[in-house]
């Protein structure tokens, strides 16, 4: 026994394992890849697939990993004959009435199904008979469309919607072939964390009404990043094609949002889509007429009118740590200060939390205020018109502007910069918790070639105080890790977990 505690064999390796935990759990720990369809970390055990048997010594017959308890001295072999060949019946049995509709399947790709099948299954099916004819394009609300002749009868999605949100809204019905998922008598699937069932489903039965047949996935680009919807900065996976924002999905961390993301935030990027984008520089002539400039000259324009105007700098509670510091530098430089907005509203007692910053707590460490009504500024930097409004923004009267879009241009503004969404800005954010995490730029998503909000800050500093040295993104944690909210941080990589502050 290793550190005192109990060992179990698996394909040869010692493994150590802890009271509750299944052969499965052990074995993916330790790096095996044992398939499994109705298993999920997140939700108790039916073990009703069958497709995560293996051998263990001295039992006769293949065992449901999933379910089974190690003991002591337990030997388990995954990849045996016996296993092998107990998993390939199973597979037979599940593809007997599956469609083969993978060509417009928006799992294919990421379907697994279809990967054990590749893995498993055989050329030629033994079954003659036609297959069932289910219910297809059922709608399970507003956002998400179930196959029934895809479903392979996991119940994933059902006991997400007992355990998880404990709503109830769907239930397995009939029997046999005929077993289908049904909405119970409510009638309706809307609650707020509705379309995490499509990410548990294991195959393509139930897919996302916003993302059926836009892309296939290898066409797409995926990038680690986190949600800005709210403070809570759940971790998610971001995916783009051709400078569009397709869809976000939910990365695992259990310090955070475990494997779950609120349908709201998940579908909250029709702003990176918008037809409004700002792509590239503008300045504005004598005559009021706006032109395009290159960034570098854009700059020289800035800084002239900040060394005219001076004062504070406004900017989105969704900016960046970084974003912040050098907003706060700025501010400095023109004799002003930085103060950062942000909505609040809609927290529930899940995932969702009130504040709506995704970055307000890391402008607290900075000691920045909250600006709540209309005050002069310099520069203002906003993304999402939810946190700058109107009345904040335009009753700044700014001589320079970050925007996302043309929409949120105040008339007094004189330089425009594009100002990248979330999903194409790399950077720190400090959640709810205090954890510093990390969102990342996607390549596929977003106009081309957006200037870093951050270098462009950095630029206008440095020709408006000749002391002024580049940082970049090392000299820029240096000198967070100087201010004493963040003296202890241990800034994560640029694709982590994320820390907390402190840490
Ligand atoms: S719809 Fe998907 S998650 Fe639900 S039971 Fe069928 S296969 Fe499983
Ligand atoms: S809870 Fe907040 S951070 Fe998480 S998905 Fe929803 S809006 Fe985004
Ligand atoms: S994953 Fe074990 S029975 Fe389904």
């Amino acid at each position: 026994m290793a550190d005192n505690k109990p060992t179990i064999t698996i394909d040869g390796q010692v493994l150590a394992y802890e009271p509750g935990q299944t052969v499965i759990q052990v074995a993916h720990e330790a790096g095996f890849d044992v398939p499994h369809y109705c298993y999920h970390p997140g939700l108790s055990i039916a073990g009703n697939c069958r497709i995560c048997m293996v051998e263990v010594d001295g039992w006769p017959k293949p065992q449901v990993s999933c379910k089974l308890q190690p003991s002591p001295g337990m030997v388990v072999h995954t990849q045996s004959a016996l296993a092998k060949s107990a998993r390939a019946g199973t597979m037979e049995m599940l593809l007997v009435n599956h469609p083969l509709d993978c060509p417009i399947c928006d799992q294919a790709g990421e379907c697994h199904l279809q990967d054990y099948s590749y893995q498993l299954g055989q050329g030629e099916a033994s079954s003659t008979t036609a297959k069932t004819k289910l219910p297809k394009n059922v709608a399970f609300g507003e956002k998400i469309v179930y196959d029934a002749e895809r479903c392979i009868k996991c119940t994933l999605c059902v006991r997400f919607c007992e355990e998880i949100t404990q709503t109830n809204e769907l239930a397995m019905s009939g029997r046999g072939d005929h077993e289908i998922v049904i909405m119970t008598s409510k009638g309706e699937f809307d609650t707020a964390y509705s379309m995490n069932i499509i990410d548990l489903c294991p195959v393509g039965a139930l897919t996302s009404r916003d993302f059926r047949f836009k892309s296939r996935l290898w066409f797409m680009d995926f990038t680690e990043s986190l949600c800005t919807g709210c403070a809570r900065g759940c971790n998610v996976v971001t995916g783009g094609r051709d400078g569009a924002m397709l869809r976000m999905e939910p990365r695992a961390n259990a310090e955070v949002n475990q494997w779950w993301l609120c349908d709201e935030g998940r579908l909250d990027y029709a702003h990176v889509n918008g037809a409004d984008r700002i792509a590239s520089p503008r300045i504005k002539t004598a005559d009021g007429v706006w032109v395009q400039a290159t960034v570098d000259d854009a700059i020289t324009a800035a800084a002239v009118a900040l060394r005219e105007a001076g004062g504070d700098v406004l900017l989105d509670g969704g900016c960046t740590l970084e974003e912040m510091l050098l907003a706060r530098d700025l501010a400095k430089v023109m004799g002003g200060k930085a103060r950062y907005a942000a909505a609040t509203g809609g927290g529930d007692k899940f995932l969702r939390v009130d504040e709506r910053g995704a970055n307000a707590k890391g402008a607290e460490g900075l000691g920045l205020a909250r600006a709540t009504k209309a005050a002069a500024a310099a520069v203002v930097i906003v993304e999402r018109d939810a946190h700058v409004p109107a009345a904040l923004r335009d009753g700044a009267a700014p001589v320079v502007v970050f925007a996302t879009d043309a929409a949120s241009v105040p008339a007094s503004a004189r330089v425009v910069f594009p100002h990248g969404s979330w999903a194409e800005r790399d950077g720190l954010l400090v959640n709810t918790d205090g954890r510093i995490q990390v969102i990342n730029r996607n390549p596929a998503v977003g106009p081309d070639n957006i200037p870093a909000t951050a270098d462009v800050l950095e630029e206008i500093l440095g020709e408006l105080d000749p002391a002024y040295d580049w940082r970049g993104r090392g000299g820029l944690h240096a000198a967070l890790r100087s201010e004493s909210a963040f003296a202890k941080a241990q800034f994560p990589a640029m694709q982590s977990a994320g820390v907390g502050v402190g840490a």
